[in-house]
């Protein structure tokens, strides 16, 4: 069940429980030292879903000047589907709206149909795309953006 679990911002100092179950994701993962930097950064947010000191779940976005970026947003694969991606996602939402954003964007792997409606079930809309921007396996990546209400 989703709700078990809490989502809190996430530490520099989480960036080392956060990496493993990176790697377990993700082909071409993000190493610790790139999750501190984002943690680190002012504009950065990071968010982890926490249950009994285990982290089932993050996300890592930025905000600049009213653009937002969905930048890493994963779920352990024994806790998929049943809620906690889509939490994440909306509470990674609200704090950029908190942070004065109105445009969100991101990219995914063209053949990641998880990731692909949990956007589209947001509002995002694919608006591009990058040819080869992914590593291991090379991929191209589909731009995606949401408008968030509120704003035109
Ligand atoms: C994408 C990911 C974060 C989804 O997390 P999750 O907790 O399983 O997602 P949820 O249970 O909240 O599902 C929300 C919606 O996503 C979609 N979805 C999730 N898993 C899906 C799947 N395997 N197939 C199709 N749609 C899926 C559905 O639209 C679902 O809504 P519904 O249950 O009302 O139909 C997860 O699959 C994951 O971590 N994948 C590997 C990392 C990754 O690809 N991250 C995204 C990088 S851009």
């Amino acid at each position: 069940m989703a709700d078990r679990w809490l989502i809190r911002p996430a530490r520099v100092a989480d960036a080392a429980r956060i990496a493993p179950l990176e790697r377990r994701c993700f082909g071409d993962p993000w190493s610790v030292a790139a999750f501190e930097e984002v943690l680190a950064f002012p504009l950065g947010i990071g968010l982890v879903a926490e249950r009994d000191r285990e982290i089932g779940g993050y996300l890592v976005a930025r905000a600049v000047v009213g653009e937002g970026e969905i930048m890493n947003l994963a779920v352990a694969p024994e806790h998929r589907q049943v809620g906690l991606g889509r939490r994440l996602l909306e509470a990674g939402l609200e704090a950029l709206r908190g942070r004065g954003v109105h445009q969100v964007h991101l990219e995914v792997r063209e053949g990641n149909a998880a990731a692909r409606a949990l956007y589209r079930r947001q509002g995002f809309e694919p608006i591009g795309r990058r040819a080869g921007y992914y590593r291991n396996p090379v991929e191209d990546a589909i731009v995606l953006r949401l408008t968030l209400p509120g704003h035109a």
